[in-house]
C-alpha cells in the first residue's frame, strides 16, 4: 500500500468515528420494522426513520443489508412501523438483537397483510413499499401510509447510545 493510500484510509477510518460521535448526539424515537411473509413475522429495531410527506402520507426508514429481516423486507409489500412508547425498553432490546424468534417475547397483533402490530407502542403505522433504494451498506425504504394510530403515550427515545424515557423530556418542555 502506497503511503498516499495509506493516509486516505486513515482520514476515512476517523471521519467514520467523528461521523458515528455527531449521530450520537442526535435524538431520535424507536422504531420497529415488521413484516409478515409466507406466514412468518420478522422484525428489527431501526432508528433511521421519517417523515417524508404529508401529501401523499410517505415515509421513509433505512436497513442494513447484513441484518437477517433485510431479506424478507426486499420480498414484501407491506410493513408495521411501530415507535416504541417510554416503556417499552425490553422490546427495543428484542429487536435489536438478530435472528431468533422475537415475536414469542411480546404482544402484538396481526394488521393489514398480516404485518405485526406492536401491543403498547405509540404510536403504528401500517404502510406499502413503494419504492426501495440502495444506499452504501444500506436499502432505503418508502412507504405510502395505508393506516396510522397513536396513544396518548410518551415515546422512547434514543440518544447517545443509551434509551431516556420520553416522559422525563416532555416534563423539561
Ligand atoms: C436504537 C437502535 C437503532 C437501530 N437502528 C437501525 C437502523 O436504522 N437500521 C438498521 O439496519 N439497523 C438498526 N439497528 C440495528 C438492528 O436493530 C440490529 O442489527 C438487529 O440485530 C437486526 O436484526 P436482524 O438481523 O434479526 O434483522 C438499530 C439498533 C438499535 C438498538
Amino acid at each position: 500500500m502506497s503511503e498516499a493510500t495509506q493516509v486516505l484510509e486513515d482520514d476515512s477510518a476517523e471521519l467514520a468515528d467523528r461521523v458515528r460521535a455527531a449521530h450520537r448526539n442526535y435524538p431520535t424515537g424507536v422504531t420497529v420494522i415488521t413484516t409478515s411473509v409466507d406466514g412468518q413475522p420478522y422484525g428489527l429495531a431501526v432508528n433511521a426513520f421519517s417523515s417524508v410527506s404529508l401529501e401523499p402520507p410517505t415515509l421513509l426508514f433505512c436497513v442494513n443489508e447484513s441484518s437477517k429481516t433485510h431479506e424478507h423486507l426486499i420480498r414484501t409489500t407491506h410493513v408495521g412501523i411501530n415507535i416504541l412508547g417510554c416503556d417499552q425498553h425490553d422490546v427495543a432490546g428484542v429487536f435489536a438483537k438478530s435472528g431468533g424468534d422475537k415475536f414469542s417475547q411480546i404482544e402484538w397483533e396481526p394488521g393489514i397483510e398480516d404485518v405485526p402490530l406492536i401491543t403498547g407502542a405509540a404510536a403504528r403505522f401500517q404502510a406499502r413499499i413503494t419504492e426501495t433504494t440502495k444506499m452504501g451498506t444500506h436499502t432505503v425504504f418508502f412507504c405510502t401510509v395505508v393506516e396510522a394510530e397513536a396513544e396518548d403515550q410518551e415515546p422512547l427515545v434514543y440518544i447517545r447510545g443509551a434509551f431516556v424515557d420520553g416522559s422525563k423530556v416532555r416534563d423539561q418542555a
